[in-house]
């Protein structure tokens, strides 16, 4: 299980976007939601090599801004096609105002598909 590392004050993260971050050569789309809770999941769009940090936050998810799959910042799913498979989702915790993240994913619905197949 890996540490949490900080990534940045959360003021740095304006409400309503997403920011990409990358840790141990694992994408990871930041996201501050209209309320300014934040959380994380994977930056690399199912359908397509697009980084979702580019596309537009709307409520709880994040959408693709290539062809408008929208994924849940909440579970990591695809909600819309075209993307149909998950992203995975990481733990976010804010200490004294800072955004730590754990780079383990704590879902990784590819991961437990792979393993349910072997
Ligand atoms: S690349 Fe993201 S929806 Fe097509």
């Amino acid at each position: 299980m890996s540490e949490s590392v900080r990534i940045c004050a959360a003021d740095d993260i304006e409400f309503g976007t997403a920011v990409r971050v990358v840790i141990d050569d694992t994408p990871i789309a930041l996201v501050r939601d209209s309320v300014g809770d934040i959380y994380a999941i994977g930056d690399t769009c199912t359908h397509g090599d697009i980084s979702l940090s580019e596309g537009f936050v709307e409520d709880d998810t994040l959408e693709c801004w290539a062809h408008g799959s929208k994924f849940s910042i909440v579970t990591g799913k695809a909600l819309t096609l075209p993307a149909f498979e998950p992203v995975p989702v990481f733990t976010v915790e804010l200490r004294d105002g800072d955004v730590y993240l754990d780079p383990t994913p704590r879902f990784d619905y590819q991961s437990d598909v792979s393993k349910e197949e072997a």
